[in-house]
């Protein structure tokens, strides 16, 4: 097994001179099953929100509207992201400990989830998570 991972995906935009219209489609777009939609917005100043990791979730991240800081870790490298461009999304794999920051008074942060909200599915103690993603990397197949 390997530590989590994350990339930056670009979309194409459809627009034209009335606007921009971007499209995100199940395996194409997005490369994942898409089961959960949810978006963060009115994020308060000097707020930050995250702070877990997931045992088994895909995402895309999309500032759709302003931009904010996104930090990701999988206990061996971490990298800081600004989103602010609705046509970049930052894939994030299961066990990468993430922090969303610098939200701007605009922004609306879109998720895209490849499985339905489970609290369980939750790694809220980053000492939890660096033990779970050594013992991931460590084990064979
Ligand atoms: P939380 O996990 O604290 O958000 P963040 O990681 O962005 O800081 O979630 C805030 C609340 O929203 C919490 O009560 C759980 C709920 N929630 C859902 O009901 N469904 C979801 O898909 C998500 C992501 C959160």
């Amino acid at each position: 097994m390997r530590h989590g991972s994350w990339s930056l995906l670009t979309f194409h935009s459809k627009g034209d001179q009335r606007g921009q219209l971007v499209a995100l489609q199940e395996g194409f777009e997005i490369p994942f099953e898409i089961k959960r939609v949810y978006y963060l917005t009115r994020t308060l100043a000097g707020v930050t929100r995250g702070m877990h990791a997931h045992i088994d979730l895909d995402q895309v991240l999309i500032a759709v509207s302003g931009k904010c800081r996104v930090l990701v870790d999988n206990g061996v490298t971490r990298e800081s992201f600004i989103l602010d461009d609705c046509q970049k999304g930052l894939r994030i794999t299961n066990l990468v400990w993430r922090e969303m920051s610098d939200f701007s008074s605009d922004c609306v942060l879109l998720v895209l989830a490849n499985r339905y909200y489970e609290p369980l599915d939750y790694v809220r103690e980053y000492s939890d998570f660096l033990r779970l993603s050594t013992a991931n990397s460590n084990s064979v197949g």
